[in-house]
């Protein structure tokens, strides 16, 4: 069979599967059934190449309905013409990439097939000839992209450290061998580098680990109120050393569904970051709140009163490696990856973070977790 690759046959079709015309026949409707139900943009062409069916997806995806169009009025690129007028002269499957640049950038990857008649050679006009199956791979590229730019930025802020360790060793090896007073200078500055990779390490695999189990949510019952405790006294030294106070005005129960050990990172989180970045208030306020009825959930904010944050920040401070000010935050042992552990930990609770802040005033930072599905046992 030749396909007729003319644009003369852009005749509409006597029938089409979509429309009015549809045919009756049970094995039509379940097709059409099938298309409607698959996930990614999916065509059905006859043997003169006229498209007979069009899914939602494709329709959406070519931004055009191609129903009763000839193929190459709708998709006008020559890999998928090709690969259409080849599937037809032998009979075999063939898959192919597709780039479309309009209406939006996308990238797909085409299936493109020979409909099996048992029995017949040839398709006649009107009826299903060959099927396009196009497979979405722009949100897959952009993942990927993303990923690609965490590993390079992540390898960048570890080679820093590395680097300068190096040119220490390199140091006290040469010039500095038997200099007692730069050595024990030198080692000083190296614990503080090697302490900076350490947290970097801790903090990606703890971003790795929180991604592995990005799909369950924790089912263990906790009380996140003793646990905002817990991590208030635990940071009572280093608030102190920073001149903060911690307040605290929590309810007696606040529970949760969740990990432990994630929701003492998650506020530990937070309360560092306070004390860090807006130690000029000279106090931070942990408050609990426990809401009932349609808004039911609960409710903790860390408030503090420092230099507050400029709102064009806010809607990136959760993404890995965002910092207001990079040196501000390594010269305060940070790693840019706190609040993005946050952010993870909570989606994974079926939470999330929102911030409020007001340059001169400060910030609150408020973690939100849904109520338990079940009520908590009786102790
Ligand atoms: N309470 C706060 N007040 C002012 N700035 C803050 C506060 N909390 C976070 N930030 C800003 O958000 C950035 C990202 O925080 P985070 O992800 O915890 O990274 P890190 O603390 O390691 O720098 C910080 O570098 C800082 O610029
Ligand atoms: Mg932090």
């Amino acid at each position: 069979m030749i396909w007729p690759f003319t644009r003369d046959s852009r005749v509409a079709p006597k029938q089409t599967l979509v429309g009015e015309h549809v045919a009756a026949s049970s094995a039509a409707d379940a097709l059409l059934a099938v298309a409607a139900t698959l996930p990614d943009p999916f065509l059905v062409l006859d043997s003169e190449g006229i498209v007979i069916l069009a899914n939602r997806h494709a329709r959406e995806a070519l931004d055009t309905d191609p129903a009763g169009e000839h193929i190459s009025a709708t998709i006008r690129a020559p890999v998928i013409l090709d690969a259409v007028v080849q599937v037809v002269a032998t009979g075999e499957a063939v898959r192919t990439d597709y780039e479309r640049r309009s209406p939006l950038d996308r990238r797909f990857e085409a299936f493109i097939a020979p409909i099996a008649r048992p029995g017949q050679d040839e398709s006649p006009r009107g009826t299903p000839a060959v099927l396009i199956l196009l497979r979405d791979l722009t949100r897959q590229q952009q993942l990927e992209r993303m990923r690609v730019d965490f590993v390079a930025h992540a390898s960048h802020e570890l080679r820093t450290p590395l680097a300068s360790l190096l040119g220490f060793i390199e140091t006290l090896q040469g010039p500095a061998r038997n200099d007692d007073r730069v050595r024990e200078k030198f080692l000083g500055l190296m614990q503080a580098q090697a302490e900076r990779m350490r947290r970097l390490i801790n903090d990606l695999l703890s971003l790795s680990r929180i991604g592995m189990n990005a799909h369950d949510r924790p089912s263990t019952l906790v009380d996140l109120a003793i646990i905002a405790e817990q991590v208030c006294e635990m940071m009572a030294g280093i608030a102190r050393e920073n001149d903060v106070a911690i307040e605290t005005s929590l309810p007696i129960e606040m529970p949760v569904q969740g990990d432990h050990d994630e929701l003492v990172q998650v506020i530990q989180n937070l309360i560092e970051n306070a004390v860090k970045y807006a130690s000029s208030g000279r106090r931070i306020v942990v408050s609990g709140l426990v809401r009932q009825g349609v808004l039911n959930g609960i409710e903790l904010s860390i408030k503090d009163f420092g230099p507050g944050i400029a709102p064009e920040h806010l809607p990136r401070l959760t993404e890995r490696f965002y910092r207001v000010n990079v040196q501000e935050s390594r010269s305060r042992g940070g790693t840019g990856l706190g609040l993005a552990i946050v952010k993870h930990i909570l989606n994974r609770h079926r939470g999330r973070l929102t911030i409020s802040s007001e340059i001169g005033e400060g910030s609150t930072f408020t973690v939100k977790l849904p109520t338990p599905r079940a009520p908590p046992a009786p102790q």
